[in-house]
This record gives structure tokens, C-alpha cells and sequence, in this order.
């Protein structure tokens, strides 16, 4: 109680987190709505430099509702929220957590586990009604390893393998991370790569000859390719959609070295994105995120510029044209923004 009394950097966390718990649970209980209102109230007090120590000063902050102003106030009374404290110790809310901690598991299948009355992995593996998909039983398998965080050296390590399975099917080929990576963080869930290749058609024939390569190399642990729905006149979409329609596949893949648990390997999960050379900006451009940042990007396209972006295009409702990109300068200049550095991004 001290220690947060003197600290506001802790207090900042301590706010930030508590709202974040209050968006998980709402997406547990089915209203993303009211969770994303959460999770942006989070994020603008993730970016402040100091903690505001006082209710009026969250007066004039944005995305903060008075619901998420009276927690603010409560944490910095008391040093806690009851309601937050109450969730955190929810038997639905740590079950639901637990089971969507599993790669493949989603609100949906968690919430499915615990109206049987499931409450742990073990009862969820000796439960002979229950049958694993594919990319759960990958998740239990390798959970230990999928959810500890990937750090940027092994990142590094990544892009290295990558680029090498690319280059050798198409040497002018290039590969960069995206993702948190690319946003400057130093650990990830997973490392995401796109891939650039310079003729059309590539994009379509470059994941499945990466695929059979690390087939081949014995490092595939898991993969789900999904080839390209992609389709310009079915653009542009209105509604946020986190998935694109280009070529991609999530892996998880062997990566070499030492490891505490005395292995010489451990498996990390690998996003890749190979998108055509016209869409590669926009690609690039949602697929960096943050998911939170890619939203409000979209947002205030649609509703201070009249145009509609997703991660393939920018439409302008004004003149009905699409307009084009080579770099993603090129996008924030359509939108009459100053380029957004990736580690700016962080929402
Ligand atoms: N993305 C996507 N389609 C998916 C999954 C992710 O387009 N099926 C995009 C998201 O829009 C996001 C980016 O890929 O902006 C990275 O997603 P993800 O790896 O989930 O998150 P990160 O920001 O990289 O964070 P983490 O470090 O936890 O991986
Ligand atoms: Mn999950
Ligand atoms: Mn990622
Ligand atoms: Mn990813």
C-alpha cells in the first residue's frame, strides 16, 4: 500500500491493467462493444508520461467514461477496485482466461468447457466427449513453449530461417517483420514476417514451397495455410475486420538453441503474409498494428476523411476511386497525416 501510494508509475500500470482485466471480462461475457471502450481507455493511460493523480485531470483525457474515470478514482484512493479484484478472483473469468490461454481456443470453446463444468487442462484432455481440433491439440502440445514470450534475439533467428526458405524459391524475394516486433517491443506471442515477391502470382506459390521447405528441414511443427480470398471488387468493407484475404499461413516452428529446459530446441509460432506487390503497402500497414492503432486509423479515415481503408485498400468516397500506395508514407499522405513511425504505433 506504501510502495503504490509513493509510486505513480505503478499507479499509471495498476490503472492501466485494471481496466484491461475489465475488457477481458466483457469479452468473455460476448460484449466486445464495451470491452473495446476499455481497452482504449487503457491505452490512453498506458501512453501518458504520468499518472494523473486527481479525477479532474482525467477530465479532458479522451476514451475515458466515467465508468473507467471511477475506477481510476477508487485505484487511487485505495490502491484498488473492488469490482476489478472481484473478477480477478471470478471462477468463470480464470476459467475462461486458463482455457483461451490455449492456442486454438477462443471465447466460444472456452466458454463451452466451462458450462460443462471443466475447470482444468487435465479434466479438459481425460474429457472422452470433448474432440481437439487440429490447432487445439497443437496448442496443448506446445503450450509450454508458444506461451513464453518470444524475445527479439530470437526473433532475429527467425528471420533468418525465413529469409532463407524465401530467397531459395525466389531470390529477389524479401522478407521484414511486422508485427509488435516492428513496433520496437522486445518480446512477442509470436514473430509475423511479409513477404514481397516481385512478380504477380508469386504471392499465391511462395507459402506452400516455405511450407514443404521447413517440412523437409524438420522444423514444422504445426501449420494452417490460408490461401488468397483476396478480391479488389469486393472492396471496399465497411466493417472492421481483423482478417485480411491475402495468402498467409500461422506455423509454429522448431527454433535451435539451448534451452532451461535442456532441449536444444523450443517451438515458437510464426505468422507469414505474402500479399500482391500493389497491395504490399497496405499490407505492411495492418499487419504492423497495433490491432487498437489499426482501428483508429480506420476510424478517423472514415469519419474525418471520408474514406474507407482497410488492409488492402484506400477508398475515397468522395471521387469512388481507389487510390494507390507503393510505401506506407504514401497511405499517410493520402490521409493528409504526418508519417506515423511503427514504434508510434503502440496503442
Ligand atoms: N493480423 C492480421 N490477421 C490475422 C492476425 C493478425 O491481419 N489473422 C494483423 C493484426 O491486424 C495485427 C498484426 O497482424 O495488427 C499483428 O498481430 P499479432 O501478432 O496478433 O499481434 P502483435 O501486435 O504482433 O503482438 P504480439 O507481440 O502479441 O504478437
Ligand atoms: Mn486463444
Ligand atoms: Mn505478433
Ligand atoms: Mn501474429
Amino acid at each position: 500500500m506504501m510502495e503504490l501510494k509513493n509510486s505513480r508509475i505503478d499507479k499509471k500500470e495498476l490503472r492501466g491493467d485494471a481496466l484491461e482485466v475489465l475488457a477481458e471480462n466483457l469479452e468473455f461475457c460476448g460484449n466486445p462493444g464495451l470491452s473495446l471502450a476499455f481497452r482504449r481507455a487503457a491505452s490512453v493511460l498506458k501512453s501518458l508520461p504520468d499518472a494523473p493523480r486527481r479525477l479532474e485531470e482525467t477530465q479532458h483525457l479522451p476514451c475515458l467514461g466515467e465508468h473507467s474515470r471511477a475506477i481510476i478514482e477508487e485505484i487511487s484512493e485505495y490502491g484498488s477496485c473492488s469490482r476489478v479484484e472481484e473478477i480477478l478472483n471470478d471462477e468463470r473469468y480464470r476459467t475462461m482466461k486458463l482455457f483461451s490461454s490455449v492456442f486454438g481456443v477462443g471465447p466460444k470453446t472456452a466458454e463451452n468447457w466451462f458450462c460443462r463444468g471443466l475447470r482444468t487442462f487435465e479434466q479438459v484432455l481425460n474429457d472422452p466427449s470433448i474432440r481437439l481440433n487440429r490447432m487445439q491439440t497443437a496448442g496443448f502440445l506446445f503450450y509450454e513453449d508458444i506461451s513464453k514470450p518470444v524475445s527479439r534475439t530470437e526473433a532475429i533467428a527467425l528471420k533468418i530461417i525465413v529469409e532463407e526458405a524465401v530467397t531459395s524459391v525466389i531470390p529477389s524475394a524479401s522478407v521484414s517483420i511486422t508485427g509488435g516486433f516492428r513496433r520496437g517491443k522486445e518480446f512477442g506471442h509470436d514473430v509475423d514476417f511479409i513477404i514481397k515477391t516481385p512478380e504477380a502470382g508469386q504471392e499465391d506459390s511462395i507459402l506452400p514451397a516455405v511450407i514443404e521447405r521447413f517440412k523437409r528441414q524438420s522444423i514444422l511443427l504445426y501449420s494452417d495455410l490460408q490461401e488468397s480470398t483476396f478480391d479488389l471488387r469486393q472492396l471496399p468493407t465497411h466493417r472492421f475486420e481483423a482478417m485480411d484475404h491475402f495468402s498467409k499461413c500461422f506455423l509454429i516452428v522448431k527454433l535451435k538453441g539451448e534451452q532451461e529446459t535442456g532441449r536444444d530446441w523450443r517451438a515458437v509460432r510464426v505468422d507469414l503474409v505474402a500479399p500482391p506487390l500493389e497491395r504490399y503497402a497496405y499490407a505492411l500497414l495492418g499487419w504492423t498494428g497495433s490491432m487498437l492503432f489499426e482501428r483508429d486509423l480506420r476510424r478517423f479515415a472514415r469519419l474525418e476523411r471520408g474514406k474507407l481503408l482497410d488492409h488492402h485498400a484506400l477508398y475515397d468516397k468522395a471521387t469512388n476511386t481507389f487510390l494507390s500506395a507503393n510505401t506506407e508514407e504514401d497511405i499517410f499522405t493520402h490521409l493528409g497525416l504526418e508519417y506515423i513511425e511503427p514504434w508510434q504505433r503502440n496503442a
